[in-house]
């Protein structure tokens, strides 16, 4: 019998964590076969289209084109638009991917049409429910089926929830799968000669969480604190829409010192891959920016109070500071200064769970 497996995306963090899988899944025409759904929940075609266009994603079947709004508006108009379909199309599998608001849509339509749930990059957990991601993580967890972990504090927390130990599936990270698949073709990206960067010559920063730019006085002295870095080494900055937006409101934009930090667009896949590759070190409060970095060996600074991915910062390359403007120079210093930290790549991020998930899927894994 063929497994009819709709794959739900929305926002960017989600495309690199399903292109795996949907390759995996065109392997076995006989035994699967997936029907892709775009949420539209980013819809930039720096965010979205070009992503789809360097991973080698198919078109997707459907294209919601929902947009933005609040939580509320946004969650809720995807789930209208998703029910109509699953109502119709029927799969025997719904997959959801990550943190984001298409993700938790995703899950409850899913769940209350009573269609069995997989929720990959399962059981992270911040601790920080003011985190819009955290909510969406838990729902998408508490009513998945099959929970897809990619690092062992994801098995730990998902046990101390309660969740049998039958529904949790230690495979690795599908984000890895995306970066070991596509570091070669990132090797010959441009972006080092177009922004006149040397290997190592520069750092890398990026800053998208409401939490941090949401926030006149906090997004001004994170970067009065990377204006200091940036003035020993330039830091390189593709800006999220929404944090370009916020520095306009806030009259930040004309103030940054523009020698210390270079404002760029939203960078495609492959060129954010070079650039990080190549970078000194990179600053961050993005969750998936803290693995790949940890997987490339290149030192990560957080500018989170916590991570939901503490696997990074136990053997990988990332220090969280938070956002206090001592420790982030602090950190930076010591990087400048040649104090690395010592780092491995966590278990199981070897470019393979997309496999192991669709060999679980098919029934040959348990
Ligand atoms: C979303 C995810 C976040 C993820 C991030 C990666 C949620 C709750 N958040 O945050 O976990 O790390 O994506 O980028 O799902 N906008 C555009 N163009 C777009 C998309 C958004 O200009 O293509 C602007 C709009 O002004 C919008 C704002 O960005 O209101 C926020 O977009 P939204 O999708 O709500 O959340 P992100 O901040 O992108």
């Amino acid at each position: 019998m063929n497994k009819k497996i709709t794959v739900i995306v929305g926002a960017r963090p989600n495309f690199m964590k399903a292109a795996p899988v949907l390759n995996e899944i065109q392997k076995h025409p006989d035994s699967l076969s997936a029907f892709l759904i775009h949420t539209g929940q980013h819809y930039d075609h720096n965010l979205s289209k070009l992503f789809f266009e360097e991973l080698g994603m198919p078109n997707p079947d459907l294209y919601l084109g929902v947009g933005s709004g609040s939580h509320a508006e946004q969650t809720a108009k995807i789930m209208v638009e998703l029910e109509k379909v699953m109502m119709k199309a029927r799969p025997d599998l719904v997959m959801v991917f990550g943190d984001v608001n298409s993700t938790l849509a995703g899950a409850l339509v899913a769940s209350k049409l009573c269609v069995p749930l997989a929720h990959v990059e399962a059981g992270l957990r911040s601790f920080d429910k003011k985190m819009p991601e955290e909510i969406n993580r838990m729902v998408a967890d508490c009513l998945a089926d099959f929970l897809f972990v990619t690092e062992k504090s994801g098995t730990e927390n998902l046990l101390r929830e309660g969740v049998s130990q039958k529904r949790i599936l230690s495979v690795g990270n599908t984000m890895i799968d995306s970066l070991v698949g596509n570091l070669g073709k990132a090797q010959k990206s441009k972006i080092l000669d177009q922004l006149r960067f040397k290997p190592q010559g520069y750092a890398v920063l990026t800053l998208h969480r409401p939490s941090n730019v949401d926030d006149i006085t906090i997004l001004s002295g994170l970067l009065e604190a990377i204006s200091t870095i940036g003035r020993r080494i330039p830091v390189v900055f593709p800006c999220h829409p929404r944090t370009r937006k916020e520095l306009n409101e806030f009259g930040l934009l004309d103030k940054i010192d523009k020698d210390a930090i270079r404002i760029v667009e939203p960078l495609g896949y492959l060129d954010f891959l070079k650039l990080q590759s190549e970078s000194k070190f990179v600053l961050t409060d993005s969750g998936g920016i803290q693995e790949e970095t940890t997987y490339l060996g290149i030192p990560c600074i957080t500018l989170r109070e916590y991570t939901e991915r503490p696997i990074t910062s136990e053997v990988g390359t990332n220090v969280i500071t938070g956002i206090n403007p001592d420790r982030i120079k602090s950190a930076a210093n010591s990087i400048l200064d040649g104090k690395m930290k010592e780092s491995r790549i966590p278990e199981l991020w070897d470019g393979k769970a997309a496999s192991r998930i669709v060999e679980f899927i098919m029934g040959n894994r348990n």
